[in-house]
């Protein structure tokens, strides 16, 4: 039986004091929730919130991190400095570092390896472009970003790990995939994933859906068959709207 696992990605929003009004009203409205909740601010806020949601039923996620443990990387955050933070997942192979600031899946691949050494989980992000959609190749791209990206990760550490389906075209475009398109890509990541880690591995991944996932539309998400949760953008920056999907249904 799988759990749902809702997450919130701020992304590039918030300063500290915003993030903490934000994080002391999940901790208090999320309290009696029944699923796995995570929030990832960005690295600047990572202190203020986990101070905040600390003993609370929310974990603490960095959107990014570095492929190595540390040196001469201007700009970079390692995984050992998320980890002191109390880092207990790091969101990976995100659209926007794929397609903004070109991250390839050897990039990924590496990140996740050097995440899961350290002993956090990961999130690894995987999504068509709109074209590649049109041109029937969803599948076989979410296939190649999930083979290249966890190339290497032992069968002992998948349960370390969550995918998140993001169709690009669907992230804060208010477009979102039909129940139906998502679940039916979820079911064939479960497969690549059969394929390599066997059927008890696959049965127990998580596969969140991501893209323009709100209060309207989560609990038809979550009804799917092979939808396990929701990586939430836009509408995880306020607790009006990031609660009513954490408790959907
Ligand atoms: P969105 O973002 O909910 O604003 O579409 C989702 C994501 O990028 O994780």
């Amino acid at each position: 039986m799988r759990n749902y696992y809702i997450a919130g990605n701020w992304k590039m929003h918030k300063t500290r004091a915003e993030a903490a009004e934000l994080a002391k009203a999940l901790a208090a409205q999320l309290k009696d929730g029944k699923h796995k909740y995570l929030v990832a601010p960005t690295f600047t806020s990572l202190e203020t919130v986990g101070a905040l949601i600390k003993g609370s039923n929310i974990l603490l996620g960095a959107q990014n991190c570095a492929p190595e443990e540390q040196g001469a990387h201007t700009g970079e955050v390692s995984v050992l400095q998320l980890k002191d933070l109390g880092v207990h997942t790091v969101i990976l192979g995100h659209s926007e570092r794929r397609h903004i600031y070109k991250e390839d899946d050897e990039l990924i691949n590496k990140k996740v390896k050097l995440v899961l050494k350290h002993g956090l989980e990961v999130i690894l992000c995987v999504g068509e472009l709109l074209e590649e959609r049109e041109a029937r190749k969803a599948e076989a791209v979410c296939e190649t970003q999930i083979v290249k990206g966890l190339a290497g990760v032992a069968a002992a550490d998948l349960g370390r790990i969550t995918i998140a389906y993001e169709p690009v075209w669907a992230i804060g475009t208010g477009k979102t995939a039909t129940p139906e398109d998502a679940d039916a890509i979820h079911a064939y990541i479960r497969k690549v994933v059969e394929k390599r880690y066997g059927a008890g591995a696959a049965a127990d991944l998580i596969i969140q859906y991501g893209g323009s996932v709100k209060p309207e539309n989560a609990a038809q998400l979550m009804a799917k068959e092979n939808i396990d949760g929701a990586l939430v953008g836009g509408a995880a920056l306020k607790a009006d709207t990031f609660v009513p999907i954490a408790k959907f249904g």
